[in-house]
């Protein structure tokens, strides 16, 4: 059976009203980065995996679509809870047609190389395509060293999906130095090694989210991890394991900008994911000037998790250190909303992967930032931005108007919680794409103060 995923065709627009409070306690969806891993994880061990706080999205509904198509037997996702029966390392069965992974970058690079080792034993290939934001995304970062592997992995003649994978490969470890802190490409590789004969080891230039490596180890595979080189040896196996995934650090920062920006606001965000290596967002907005709490931290199946408490604050214009950009990569079309609304500049440099996510999401932030009367300039590897501390000469730091989200998710609910601070109604064109990550973004934004329809 395949769960509903919502098309592109179904579109519609936001409407949010100026103004506004967010206060309450709320806990936004599961995190996707997890959830996608709980998935293929799970496929793969032996017994059966019980997963609880799954984000119930469409693109983990495209992996969980992709590994049903593959014979594994995954119950509908009731209240974030599911059962994943695993077949274990080499179990999964010929799909009967192409798998289409939607929007999900996370799906079709993990994919390619679970599947380059997965089928590594078997005489079919498997076809993997996307929609078209997915299709001009760059995939020779994953091809290029699963090639080095021994895999053989086509993508098109611009190095872009469909990604066609052959099976009968044998694998070898390697030793890579990647040239870019990806974790879809540190993900993709090791993936790839637990098939490999002999040591994989992945060096990345910077920390990258670090999901991955913790859950093999929850699923009983051995993973060093020393200095940024990780490390694994191939021909081990999976054992099935309980995962609780805690809400969405990603999602929550939304409402941690909203309630910054929002005058009077005090909003607390429940079981948030705190992992190190995606706190980023925190860690920007604290330098900014923003009143963040960590309350009740606590350990998770191996992730930490805390409940986190913003209320409103006037934000100062910073240079983003660099170190900061990995840690925060999804979180920047939420931060420029904040930078907005700072006094004096905020200027991102080191961040040139920020334009090839589901949009360039420099220029699209850019674009929808000069319509609502921002001033900014966008440089090759980021962006400078004129904020206007607590208001512009017409009132509020933000202006009113119509913008484009180019079907990205993250642009789309970053301009939602800009009409916070707006002197008039913003409105967001092609947002179906928020059901990839938060398909309950409308329901809760509402509930928590922010006047938002969608039509
Ligand atoms: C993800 C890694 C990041 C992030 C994406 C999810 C993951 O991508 O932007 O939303 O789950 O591994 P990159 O690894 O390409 O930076």
């Amino acid at each position: 059976m395949t769960a509903e995923i919502m098309k592109p065709e179904n579109n519609i627009n936001f409407t949010i009203e100026a103004g506004g409070v967010l206060k309450g306690s709320i806990r936004v969806p599961g995190d996707k980065s997890i959830s996608h891993r709980s998935i293929m994880f799970g496929a793969l061990a032996e017994g059966v995996t019980h997963v609880t706080g799954f984000l119930n999205g469409d693109d983990n509904l495209a992996t969980l679509n992709a590994f049903r198509s593959m014979g594994v037997d995954i119950t509908d996702p009731r209240d974030g809870q599911l059962d994943i029966k695993g077949v274990g390392m080499h179990g999964l069965q010929a799909p009967a047609a192409d798998l289409d992974v939607g929007n999900s970058g996370t799906s079709i690079r993990l994919l390619s190389g679970l599947l380059s080792g997965a089928i590594s034993k078997k005489n079919f290939n498997v076809v993997l395509t996307g929609d078209s934001s997915l299709s001009t995304r760059p995939m020779k970062r994953v091809t290029d060293p699963l090639k080095l592997m021994g895999a053989l992995v086509e993508t098109n003649a611009a190095g872009t999906p469909p990604l066609k994978i052959h099976g009968g490969k044998n694998l070898n470890g390697i030793d890579y130095l990647m040239p870019m802190a990806s974790a879809q490409v540190k993900s993709c590789l090791l993936l790839a090694g637990l098939y490999a004969t002999g040591k994989t080891c992945v060096t990345e230039p910077a920390p990258t989210r670090d999901h991955t490596e913790r859950m093999l180890r929850g699923f009983g595979y051995a993973v060093k991890s020393n200095n940024g080189t990780i490390c694994l040896e191939g021909g081990g196996k999976l054992i099935a394991t309980d995962i609780d995934i805690p809400a969405d650090i990603s999602s929550a920062t939304f409402f941690m900008v909203g309630a910054t920006i929002a005058e009077e606001s005090d909003i607390t965000l429940e079981h948030v994911g705190i992992n190190p290596t995606r706190i980023g967002v925190i860690n920007i907005l604290r330098l900014m000037g923003a009143s963040i709490e960590i309350i009740n931290e606590r350990d998770v199946g191996g992730e930490p998790v805390a409940d986190i408490r913003v209320r409103s604050a006037q934000l100062k214009g910073i240079h983003i250190p660099e170190d900061q950009v990995p840690l925060a990569i999804d979180e920047f079309p939420a931060i420029f909303v904040a930078a907005s609304c700072a006094q004096g500049e905020t200027i991102l440099t080191g961040a040139e992967e920020l334009r090839v996510k589901e949009s360039d999401r420099i220029q699209v932030m850019a674009d929808g930032l000069t319509i609502l009367g921002v001033q900014n300039e966008v440089t090759e590897d980021g962006i400078r931005i004129q904020g206007a501390g607590n208001g512009s000469t017409s009132g509020r730091a933000i202006g009113s108007g119509h913008v484009e989200s180019h079907g990205d998710h993250r642009i789309a609910m970053s301009f939602a919680m800009a009409a916070l601070a707006a002197n008039g109604p913003i409105s967001i064109g092609n947002c179906a794409n928020v059901a990839t990550s938060f398909p309950s973004f409308i329901a809760l934004a509402n509930q928590s103060g922010l006047k938002i329809k969608s039509n």
